[in-house]
C-alpha cells in the first residue's frame, strides 16, 4: 500500500475521458484553442474576477516562471526555509529569473513567520546598490508540512510584503487540499488576502500533468507568455493540458478529490493517534501526515509492504504519509491496524 506521495497515484477517470474527447478532431495549437480559452473563463469564474491563466505541465515550471515575472535577476524572493522552491526545484527559480536569490525564513509548521519576514525586509538594504533587492514573497498553501495558513496569516504576510512593495506568490501545488472544507472561497484564500499570482496545482489531485499559473491582475502577467515559450513550456497541443484542467474544475471535481484526500489523512492520523505510539510533528490539516513511530513498528510496516517516506533517514523515525484523491479507506484502516499491532513490538 503506497503512501509515499500524491504523485504516485493515477488520474481521475473524468480527466482521462476529457483527454480522450480532446483527441478527436482538430484544434488550433499553442493555446489558441477553445479549451484553453474556456480554462481562463472557468478559472476567472472560480476566483470571481478576470484572471490571466497559463497552463503548464509541472509545478516547478509554474513556480519558477511565475517568480521570474515578479523578481529581477538582482532580486530576492523570500520563502520558508523548507519551501519546495528552495529544497526541491534544483535552482529553477534562480535559473528562470536569471539569478534572483531566495531569502530563507524560519517558521513553525512550514509557515513563514511574519515577524521574521518584517525583520528580514527591514535589514535588507532596500535601495542600496550593494544588496540584492527584495522583490517577492512566496508562500506555499497547503504547506510542505501539511498545514494550512489561516486567511489572516496569509493576509498578514501579504500586508507586510505590500508595505515593502513586494509581490506575493502562492505555491498552490496542493491548493485544493487547502481550500476544501474550510468554508473560505478561492477568492478569499488568494487575491482577497493579497496574493498576486497562484501556481494552481492539478497533477497531485487527479490530473495527469496539469498546473495553471493564475495572475489575479492580468496586467501583472507582463511578459509571462514569452518566458513560458522560451522555457519550452508552451505546448503545441496545449489543449490536452487544458482538457485536464477543464475536467478538473468542472462539477467541483478538484474539491471533491481534495476532500477525499483530506478525509483519508484525518482518518489515518486519528487511527495512528489511537495506537498511543505516534508523535505528530505538525498538525494534520490537509493530505500529508508527518509522524514519528517506534523503529520496530516502522520496520514491521515496511516488511509488510507499506510504503512511505522516511523523512530524516538516520536521524529520526519521522515519516511522511500522503493520501490522495483515490486513497481507499480499507488501505488506511489496514495501515492503522498494522501500526497498532506493531507498535507494541520492542527491540529484541
Ligand atoms: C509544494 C510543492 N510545490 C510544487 C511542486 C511541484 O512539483 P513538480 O514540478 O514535481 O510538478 C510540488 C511537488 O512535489 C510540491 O510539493
Amino acid at each position: 500500500v503506497n503512501f509515499l506521495s500524491d504523485n504516485v497515484r493515477g488520474a481521475s477517470p473524468e480527466i482521462l475521458e476529457a483527454v480522450a474527447r480532446a483527441a478527436r478532431g482538430s484544434a488550433l495549437p499553442y493555446g489558441e484553442d477553445e479549451l484553453t480559452r474556456a480554462v481562463e473563463r472557468r478559472v476567472s469564474d472560480i476566483f470571481e474576477r478576470d484572471c490571466a491563466v497559463f497552463p503548464v505541465v509541472t509545478g516547478s515550471a509554474a513556480n519558477a516562471l511565475a517568480l521570474s515575472v515578479l523578481a529581477p535577476p538582482y532580486g530576492v524572493v523570500y520563502c520558508h526555509e523548507q519551501a519546495h522552491i528552495q529544497t526541491d526545484e534544483c535552482g529553477g527559480p534562480e535559473f528562470y529569473s536569471g539569478g534572483a536569490k531566495l531569502g530563507l525564513l524560519p517558521g513553525a509548521h512550514g509557515k513563514i513567520d511574519r515577524d521574521r519576514l518584517r525583520a528580514a525586509l527591514a535589514g535588507a538594504g532596500i535601495g542600496v546598490v550593494h544588496f540584492a533587492q527584495p522583490a517577492a514573497v512566496s508562500l506555499t498553501q497547503a504547506t510542505e508540512a501539511g498545514t494550512v495558513y489561516a486567511q489572516d496569516e496569509v493576509a498578514g504576510i501579504a500586508e507586510t510584503a505590500r508595505e515593502f512593495r513586494l509581490a506575493v506568490h502562492m505555491d498552490g501545488a496542493r491548493f485544493a487540499n487547502a481550500v476544501a472544507d474550510r468554508g473560505l472561497t478561492p477568492a478569499e484564500t488568494t487575491w482577497k488576502s493579497g496574493i498576486d499570482v497562484l501556481s494552481f496545482g492539478g497533477t497531485k489531485n487527479g490530473c495527469l500533468a496539469a498546473e495553471a499559473v493564475v495572475f489575479f491582475d492580468p496586467a501583472r502577467a507582463g511578459d509571462f507568455a514569452f518566458r513560458r515559450k522560451r522555457a519550452g513550456h508552451l505546448l503545441s497541443k496545449l489543449r490536452f493540458v487544458s482538457a485536464q484542467l477543464m475536467a478538473y474544475l468542472a462539477d467541483d471535481l478538484w474539491l471533491k478529490n481534495a476532500r477525499r484526500a483530506n478525509r483519508m489523512a484525518a482518518r489515518l492520523a486519528e487511527g495512528l493517534d489511537r495506537t498511543g505510539a505516534a508523535t505528530f510533528r505538525h498538525p494534520v490539516e490537509a493530505n500529508e501526515i508527518f509522524v514519528e513511530l517506534p523503529e520496530p513498528a516502522l520496520a514491521g510496516l515496511e516488511a509488510e509492504g507499506f510504503q512511505f517516506h522516511r523523512w530524516e533517514p538516520g536521524q529520526s523515525t519521522l515519516i511522511r504519509l500522503v493520501t490522495a484523491f483515490d486513497t481507499e479507506e480499507a488501505d488506511v484502516d489496514r495501515l492503522i491496524a498494522a501500526a497498532r499491532r506493531l507498535a507494541g513490538t520492542r527491540d529484541p
